[in-house]
């Protein structure tokens, strides 16, 4: 032991070999895009909606509720563990669909989190909890921060095949083959709607065969409900849930509201459980707001507020579903001028051609999947300022009037070599 007030040479730093993290797979991409000084620049990596200014607006129903809640709001006290009940009510409702019999059952819960990954995270905790020994099934490919969040709840974490190569399609034969070897009280993540990266998602029929699978093998289904509204529309998107959500089964539904609400930085979303019974699903609230406790205690307040004042007023309800059939309709349409840009650089449909136009047009969602390897995404970043996630993932809302062209140029000419 030194004698107080000795002088002692500085000591090395704890940390001192510690060798940096790697950047994450997107976000690092968009801080090296900021980065990036070439005039003409194109990002369509970010994974959020952008209009046709390339901005991401604040809806004005948004605007409309905060100024209600500045003008109303007496208190920053707590919320409860799982959220004010004026946000988990109207919200179950928007997710399961206002008349889905699990509702007046009493069998759905639920807990506001700090976005969908805040909710993936409290369900992967969840599960952590009850069953450490489970396996989480992953979609190949998957949204890269799915298997960081299932492994740092210590989770071990399994691919199933997803996407057909051939066929630019769904491969179910096989993703059901995989599925079949999962053990009892597994977990299965699959995303509800808009699947990221590759905007496949199952047909109904598809999705019965996959819930009948979950039921027969007694597998426990994750749907990441990312996009709700973005593919098809609000309820039609839940079609998947609808087909899961059958008797007897058990259910965890992680929401986003970042997106369809454009509520990105506060952190909105929420984690919904459908027990087989009124009882099992009050059982998993109470172990969920045990795992929220000593996480994060309570949800940050003002993004839920937002919601929960949107939701809760018709007027203003009625006039964001219309918001959000505006921002799909701008996807949807720049999917299928995306697709004409790329017929007319000559990559897209017609014989000998290297991307299947059909395949591309029935992608749903913000993201389109090229299927580039490595080299050719470093190509389109290097040579032509073109900046996609890797495997060629691109972000359909980031194209407008001005870079269409270019980007469809800059994609064809990698794609030749
Ligand atoms: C598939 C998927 N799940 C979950 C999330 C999480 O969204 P949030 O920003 O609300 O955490 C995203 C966001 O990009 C996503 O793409």
């Amino acid at each position: 032991m030194p004698r107080p007030g000795t002088i002692h040479p500085m000591p090395a730093p704890l940390f001192a070999d510690l060798a940096p993290a790697p950047p994450d797979s997107i976000l690092g991409l968009t801080e090296t895009f900021r980065a990036d000084r070439r005039p003409g620049k194109i990002s369509l990596a970010a994974g959020v909606y952008l209009d046709e200014t390339g901005r991401t607006p604040i809806p004005p129903t948004v605007v409309e509720a905060e100024r209600r809640i500045l003008a109303t709001d007496t208190t920053k006290v707590y919320k409860p563990i799982a959220g004010d009940p004026a946000f988990t009510n109207p919200v179950r409702a928007l997710v399961f669909g206002p008349d889905h019999p699990a509702l007046a059952e009493g069998r759905v819960e639920g807990l506001h989190t700090p976005g969908g990954t805040g909710a993936l995270r409290v369900a992967a905790d969840l599960v952590h909890r009850l069953r450490p020994g489970a396996t989480v099934w992953l979609s190949e490919p998957t949204w890269p921060n799915h298997p960081q969040v299932f492994e740092a709840a210590g989770l071990a974490v399994r691919r199933y095949p997803y996407l057909d190569l051939t066929t630019g399609g769904l491969d179910l034969a096989r993703m059901l083959g995989a599925l079949d070897r999962a053990a009892r009280g597994d977990v299965v993540v699959l995303h509800a709607c808009c699947h990221n990266p590759t905007g496949i998602d199952p047909t109904p029929d598809a999705w019965t065969r996959i819930a009948d699978l979950v039921a027969l093998r007694r597998l426990l289904p994750l749907l990441d409900f990312a996009y709700q509204g973005f593919g098809d529309g609000l309820a039609e998107d839940a079609t998947g849930l609808r087909a899961m959500t059958g008797p007897g089964i058990t259910l965890l539904v992680a929401s986003s509201f970042s997106k369809n609400f454009a509520l990105y930085a506060e952190r909105v979303g929420a984690l919904l459980i459908h027990g087989a019974t009124a009882d099992e699903a009050a059982a998993l609230l109470s172990h969920a707001k045990a795992v929220v406790r000593a996480n994060y205690s309570n949800p940050p307040a003002h993004g839920g507020e937002i919601v929960a004042t949107i939701l809760g007023d018709p007027t203003l309800r009625a006039r964001w579903v219309d918001e959000v059939a505006v921002m799909r309709g701008r996807i949807n349409g720049n999917r299928a001028r995306f697709v004409d840009g790329l017929r007319a650089a000559g990559v897209a449909g017609g014989p000998g051609a290297r991307l299947d136009a059909d395949a591309l047009l029935r992608q749903r969602g913000m993201f389109s999947l090229l299927g580039l390897s490595s080299g050719q995404v470093a190509r389109l970043r290097d040579e032509f300022a073109v900046y996609v996630v890797g495997g060629g993932r691109i972000n359909v809302a980031g194209l407008t009037d001005a870079n269409l062209e270019p980007a469809c140029a800059a994609i064809a000419a990698v794609l030749r070599g």
